[in-house]
């Protein structure tokens, strides 16, 4: 049986053991997540058991970084079923905030991150990034890491985190870790539950879509028709409306007419009911 990692609801017994941890010379590494794990945040894990001596994983669904009409209420959760999986895959301690913990009565601060936070998803989620920069940089200050891991599918979420960590001198290094993918292509998701066996199946055309495009513009095409053709073909599979698909810088995520540098191409695009994201890394022409 492998054994179940410490579990902590309460803020000083999480630090003291941290403490106790890194006063014997042990290398921290964080893992913040919402829960609903699967083989994406487990392999975010397993590299960090490959970097680190301790792994601790958070789980809290941040109500701050969902819209109105966004899926907080009816986001999955299952913390026996994620502790469970934390234990196969050998996370040493689940740290289980409560809301109240993370938002006291009287809670007034946000961080509001910098230029990574516009367009792309910080124009169809107003407001999320901050919910997400300011309850990642609580995270970071909660468990103290010297590293903290995060998936590439969220790959503006990754830049925005970087540049506030960055701008704010929060010692703590923050490394993306490559996106796991289904063998049709699907990026994991928690969300991809959400999806109808018919969904399911026209998914992959997301991830389709951006390889075909990335080739084009690696042999040194112009963006904006190769993107207009996206959009065209996403539609034609029965996705819609697509939020965006766009090529950026890959470090400033500024807009880029073509892979001049080494860039990302990204889309958001709803099937049926569900929003799913994804990206791809363009090579320079
Ligand atoms: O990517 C996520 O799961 C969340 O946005 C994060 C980073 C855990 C903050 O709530």
């Amino acid at each position: 049986m492998p054994d179940t990692p410490l579990r902590f609801d309460d803020l000083d017994s999480l630090r003291r053991t941290v403490a106790a941890w890194r006063g014997a010379g042990e290398r921290i590494v964080l893992v913040p997540t919402m829960g609903a794990l699967h083989a994406g945040h487990l392999a975010l894990v397993a590299h960090g058991r490959a970097i680190g001596r301790r792994v601790v994983v958070s789980i809290f669904v941040n109500p701050t970084q969902f819209g109105p009409t966004e899926d907080f209420s009816r986001y999955p959760r299952d913390t026996e079923a994620d502790l469970a999986r934390l234990a196969e895959a050998g996370a040493d301690a689940a740290w289980l905030p409560s809301v109240a913990t993370m938002y006291p009565d009287g809670f007034a601060t946000r961080i509001e991150p910098g230029p990574a936070a516009g367009g792309l998803c910080g124009d169809v989620r107003p407001g999320h990034f901050s919910g997400v920069a300011t309850v990642v940089t609580k995270l970071l200050n909660q468990v103290g890491p010297d590293i903290a891991l995060f998936g590439e599918k969220d790959f503006q979420q990754l830049q925005v985190i970087r540049s506030v960590v960055r701008d704010l001198d929060i010692p703590a290094e923050i490394a993306g870790v490559p996106t796991l993918r289904e063998p049709d292509g699907l990026a994991l998701s928690s969300r991809n539950r959400y999806l109808t066996p018919d969904e399911r199946a026209r998914a992959p055309r997301l991830h389709a879509t951006l390889a075909e495009i990335a080739e084009g513009l690696a042999r040194g095409a112009a963006a904006h028709p190769l993107l207009a053709e996206g959009i065209a073909a996403l539609e034609a599979a029965g996705f819609g409306p697509v939020q965006y698909l766009e090529l950026r810088d890959a470090r400033t995520l500024a807009p880029l007419a073509r892979a001049e540098r080494e860039a990302r191409l990204l889309v958001a695009a709803y099937l049926g009911k569900t929003r799913l994201i994804d990206n791809v890394a363009v090579l320079p022409a």
